[in-house]
């Protein structure tokens, strides 16, 4: 079988402006040899060997099912329970109350959560497996913690809810042991933490339909955004500060930051983590 050719400059920058066009993911020149390790599959895939018959294939709008695959191969999906824990604590001790007590001061019944680019899933379950410890606090309330990614694969393993135990390194012996089942050698979210997630395929620059996501009262994002030019930060940050209720917050990611994005937030320091408040 002939092999796929090398990726040349020209067909990498016709590649990664279809790609920034249909997700908002930006790819420098140094990433082509990343694009082609990864688009090379999807050649293989359809038995192609160039990459302008692919393009081709891929800007037909007959194959948009391609475009599944594609956002697949080019994203990046690393995550863990209990990811930067100092921020997850600040959530849990911090964050989470002062949300409840507006919450409560409205007279609203609900407590919604985004987990917007939640991958496999850790990160909805563990706030998940959060919320059923605070079950004192969040009395007399419905929550509900969505969580939304571009990628269906990695949406497919969050449905399975089913983990190795190295992505499950970060949580305490006690988290293990109430809300997981043992499944061979890996480990089921348990159903109580299941039932609080909502997962559903969407895609962070498809701005008009944001309105599915409306009055959250606590957004994470984290560690998406590093992906996005500015143009697309500022974009995505306005139309969360719009999805959110009063007196509430935005978590990204610690390497992330807000500065030249949006004004609108209020920094808040936590003990060891950062927060953005919509007053
Ligand atoms: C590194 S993971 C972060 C997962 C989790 N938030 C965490 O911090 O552990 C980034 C995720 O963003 C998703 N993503 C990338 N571009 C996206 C877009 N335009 N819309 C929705 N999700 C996107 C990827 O598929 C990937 O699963």
């Amino acid at each position: 079988m002939e092999t796929v050719e090398k990726l040349r400059t020209e067909d990498y920058k016709a590649i990664r402006e279809f790609v920034y066009e249909k997700s908002g993911l930006f790819f420098s020149d140094a990433k082509l040899y990343f694009i082609e390790n990864r688009v090379s599959k999807r050649l293989i895939a359809h038995k192609m060997t160039r990459y302008g018959d692919y393009l081709r294939y891929i800007k037909n709008p007959t194959n948009e099912r391609e475009l599944r695959h594609l956002f697949d191969a080019v994203t990046t999906n690393e995550t863990s329970f209990y990811r930067n824990p100092p921020q997850v604590d600040a959530f849990a001790d911090h964050i989470l109350p002062k949300v409840v007590e507006s919450i409560r001061a409205r007279g609203q019944r609900t407590l919604k959560i985004w987990s917007a680019a939640c991958s496999s899933g850790e990160e909805p379950y563990t706030l998940a497996m959060i919320l059923l410890e605070k079950k004192d606090l969040l009395r007399g309330l419905m929550p509900r913690i969505y969580g939304c990614d571009i990628s269906e694969e990695v949406l497919a393993k969050a449905r399975q809810a089913t983990y190795a135990p190295y992505t499950m390194r970060n949580l305490s012996d006690s988290f293990k042991k109430n809300y997981f089942e043992p499944n061979g050698k890996e480990f089921t979210v348990s159903r109580a933490a299941r039932t609080l997630v909502t997962l559903s395929h969407f895609n962070l620059v498809d701005y008009k339909n944001y309105s599915k996501f409306r009055g959250m009262d606590i957004i994470f994002c984290r560690n998406v955004l590093i992906y996005f030019d500015t143009k697309v930060k500022r974009k995505i940050i306005s139309g969360f500060h719009d999805n959110l209720n009063t007196n509430s917050y935005l978590l990204i990611g610690h390497s992330e930051s807000l500065h030249n994005i949006n004004r609108d937030f209020k920094l808040e320091h936590f003990s060891r983590a950062l927060a953005y408040l919509k007053s």
